[in-house]
């Protein structure tokens, strides 16, 4: 599979070598400084694009690729406020995105196990959830986008919780997401249950990078010549 990678940084290059070692070849790196390179002719040499940039740039990024026609995985986190409109000119392009706010394969397990831990918390109103989560310094969002699926998650199945803040709250209605950058943890999420009893916690913690780069190689290889709109949910079929 021949692979053009929009964004060389800590990700881009842990996914080149997971893909080389594939056997997948790179056929376009795109960073700041080769923007220019990002061009219909270059980008549609590649079967697929991986998108690891960040916040600022992610929507133009994949949403050229999808009007270029040509299959989209993005990881970048913190700009999912656009992420409807990407929807729709996914769809009006039969293109093809997958996106996933973490593509490790351990994460996404978790994202199962966080559901249904929240399924069977519901009826007991003595917990309180909150949730922790741990990143390097020169991560650019927070909460991380793993905190706010799993926050997400949480609020679909607990009903006592309506929102998540991402700061000190009191108010028994608000799920707390503390953020703590400390280097170089490439990212611990915590999930609590607490009552005057006893405590549940449930924690994912990553090694390395390469998690989060093997599922993006396993998320490309999944979107080669495909049209939709997917998450590793589908990637793994879980
Ligand atoms: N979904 C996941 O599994 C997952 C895992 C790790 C990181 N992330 C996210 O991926 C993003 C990148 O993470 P990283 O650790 O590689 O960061 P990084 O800062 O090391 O790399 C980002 C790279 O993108 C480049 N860039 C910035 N704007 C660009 C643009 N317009 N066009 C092309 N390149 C551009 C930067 O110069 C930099 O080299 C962040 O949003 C991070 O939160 C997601």
């Amino acid at each position: 599979m021949k692979i053009a990678l929009i964004g060389y940084g800590k990700m881009g290059k842990a996914i080149e070598e997971v893909a080389l070692a594939k056997g997948h070849e790179i056929v376009l790196k795109i960073d700041v400084q080769n923007n220019h390179e990002f061009t219909k002719e270059n980008i549609q040499k590649a079967d697929v694009a991986i998108e690891f940039t960040g916040p600022h740039s992610a929507f133009e990024n994949v949403k050229k690729c999808i009007e270029l026609g040509v299959p989209v995985v993005s990881g970048s986190t913190g700009w999912l406020e656009k992420w409807d409109e990407i929807k729709k000119v996914c769809d009006e392009h039969n293109g093809c995105v997958v996106y996933s706010s973490n593509y490790s394969i351990g994460v996404n397990l978790f994202f199962e196990v966080n559901k249904q831990l929240a399924k069977l918390m519901e009826p007991y109103n003595d917990y309180d959830v909150s949730m922790v989560e741990l990143h390097h310094t020169e991560k650019k969002d927070a909460p991380s986008g793993t905190a706010i699926s799993l926050a997400e998650q949480i609020l679909s199945n607990i009903g006592r919780k309506k929102q998540w803040v991402n700061n000190p709250s009191l108010t028994p209605s608000d799920l707390v997401i503390t953020s703590e950058r400390i280097d170089p943890a490439p990212g611990t999420h915590t999930v609590t249950y607490s009552s005057a009893i006893d405590t549940i916690e449930i924690i994912h913690t990553a090694h390395t990078r390469k998690g989060f780069a093997s599922g993006a190689v396993l998320a490309a290889e999944f979107a080669n010549k495909k049209n939709g709109i997917f998450t590793m949910k589908e990637v793994l079929g879980l």
